[in-house]
C-alpha cells in the first residue's frame, strides 16, 4: 500500500495524464480505493476546498489571513443586514395586510359634485347716481354681464341721481346738490340701460325705484299742490319709466309706494322660490349696521343698496339654516362733493348669485377696484398680469 506522501505524488501524475479530477477514474488506473483518492484529491487542493493538510496549499500569510478574516466579517455584516431588511420586509407586508382590512365605511365621505348645470344667474346692481356715475366701475360691470350673460338683472334704484331742482327739499348747504341738467342725467342712464341690454340681451330686467328717483313723484306731487290726479298727470309724463322709456326697452319698472310679488313692504321684489326666498329692495336704513338691520327686519334673504358700502351679514336661525343680508356697494363716484368733508367709505361691486334648481344659491359680492372687476381673472382663468 502506498504512503500518503506515495498516493498524493501518484495521483497528482495520473491526474495529470489523464486530464481528470475525477476519483473513480483515477482510482481505477492506481489500482486504489476511490475513498483514498477523493481524499488525496482534497489534499492536492483538486476537489473541494484543499486541507490544511495538503501539502500543495501553503499555509496564508498574515496579510491573507487578515484579508481573509475582514471577508468573513463583511460576509457576516451582509448576512445581519438582510436579515434585518427581511424583518422589515415582513413587518411592512403585515402593515400593509392590516390596512386593507380596515373598515372605509366608517370613515367614508361622500363627495357631491357641483350641479352640472346652472339653473338661474342673477345680478343685483345699482346705486349709479346718474350723471355721477363711475364710468370705469360701470365698465368693468357691463364687461362682467358680457361673460356672466345673467338670466335676470336687478336694478335696486338711484340710477338717476335727481340733483338739482329735484332735490329741492334738502337742506341748502354751501355746496350745489348737483352741477349737471336733468337731461344730462336721463341721457346718462339711459346709456347705460342700452349698454346693459346689448351686453345681456336675454336677460330678464328689474328696475325698482330709489330715494333718488323717488324725487320725481315727490316734485310732481309738490307742482300739483298735492293734487293727486295732477300729480298722476305729471309722473306719466316725467316719471322714470316714462323719460327712461323702460317700456321700450324691455325694462320692468317696481314702483317704491306699491307692493310687488306677494311682499308685505312696498317697493321689494322676490326673486327663488317661496322656501328659498331672496328679496331685493333699494334699502329702508344707511345706518352703520344695515345689512344686520335689513336681515333683522326681513327675517330672509334679502339684497340691498343704498348705503353704497359694501357690507353683508349672515346668520343662523332655529327655522332657517342661514340667511344672509348683502350691500355689493355702488357703481356711482365715490367722493361727491358734498361729502367731500368726509372720509370715503363707499366701495364699487354688484352683487352676483348662482342658484341652482332647488332655489339655493351662491351669494358673491362682486367688487370692482379702479375699474377691474375681480371677478373675471377667476372665470377666465388668466390670473391677471401678475401670472
Ligand atoms: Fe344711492
Ligand atoms: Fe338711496
Amino acid at each position: 500500500m502506498r504512503t500518503i506522501e506515495e498516493l498524493d505524488a501518484a495521483v497528482a501524475s495520473t491526474a495529470k495524464r489523464h486530464n481528470t479530477w475525477g476519483a473513480r477514474r483515477i482510482a481505477r488506473a492506481l489500482g486504489e480505493g476511490r475513498g483514498r483518492v477523493h481524499r488525496a484529491l482534497r489534499r492536492l487542493g483538486l476537489v473541494g476546498r484543499p486541507t490544511a493538510a495538503s501539502p500543495t496549499t501553503p499555509p496564508p500569510t498574515p496579510a491573507e489571513a487578515e484579508s481573509a478574516a475582514m471577508r468573513r466579517d463583511e460576509a457576516a455584516a451582509l448576512r445581519a443586514r438582510n436579515r434585518y431588511l427581511r424583518e422589515q420586509l415582513r413587518d411592512a407586508n403585515r402593515a400593509l395586510r392590516d390596512a386593507r382590512s380596515i373598515d372605509r365605511g366608517a370613515y367614508r365621505i361622500e363627495y357631491r359634485g357641483a350641479p352640472s348645470r346652472r339653473d338661474e344667474v342673477r345680478v343685483m346692481a345699482g346705486d349709479i347716481h346718474g350723471y355721477y356715475m363711475d364710468r370705469s366701475a360701470v365698465g368693468a360691470f357691463l364687461g362682467d354681464m358680457r361673460v356672466l350673460q345673467p338670466d335676470v338683472v336687478v336694478l335696486f334704484g338711484d340710477l338717476l341721481d335727481c340733483g338739482g331742482f329735484l332735490a329741492q327739499h334738502q337742506v341748502w348747504g354751501y355746496v350745489a346738490e348737483g352741477d349737471y341738467t336733468f337731461e344730462q342725467d336721463v341721457a346718462a342712464v339711459t346709456h347705460f340701460l342700452d349698454e346693459l341690454r346689448a351686453a345681456c340681451p336675454s336677460a330678464r330686467i328689474v328696475y325698482l325705484e330709489g330715494n333718488h328717483e323717488h324725487r320725481l313723484e315727490k316734485w310732481c306731487m309738490t307742482q300739483a299742490l298735492r293734487q293727486s290726479e295732477d300729480a298722476r298727470f305729471l309722473l306719466d309724463r316725467v316719471g322714470a319709466p316714462s323719460v327712461l322709456q323702460l317700456d321700450d326697452r324691455g325694462i320692468e319698472w317696481r314702483a317704491q309706494g306699491e307692493y310687488h310679488d306677494g311682499c308685505s313692504v312696498r317697493g321689494t321684489i322676490r326673486l327663488g322660490p317661496a322656501d328659498v326666498p331672496v328679496y331685493v329692495t333699494h334699502g329702508f336704513t344707511a345706518c352703520k349696521h344695515a345689512a344686520a338691520k335689513h336681515v333683522e327686519r326681513f327675517a330672509a334673504n334679502v339684497v340691498f343698496g343704498h348705503t353704497h358700502r359694501d357690507d353683508s351679514y349672515t346668520i343662523n336661525t332655529v327655522s332657517q339654516p342661514l340667511l344672509g343680508g348683502w350691500c355689493p356697494g355702488c357703481l356711482s363716484q365715490r367722493v361727491r362733493l358734498w361729502n367731500h368733508n368726509q372720509p370715503d367709505n363707499w366701495t364699487h361691486g354688484y352683487a352676483l348669485q348662482v342658484a341652482t334648481r332647488t332655489g339655493r344659491f351662491q351669494h358673491t359680492q362682486v367688487k370692482l377696484v379702479d375699474g377691474e372687476s375681480l371677478l373675471l381673472p377667476l372665470i377666465n382663468g388668466d390670473g391677471g398680469d401678475d401670472a
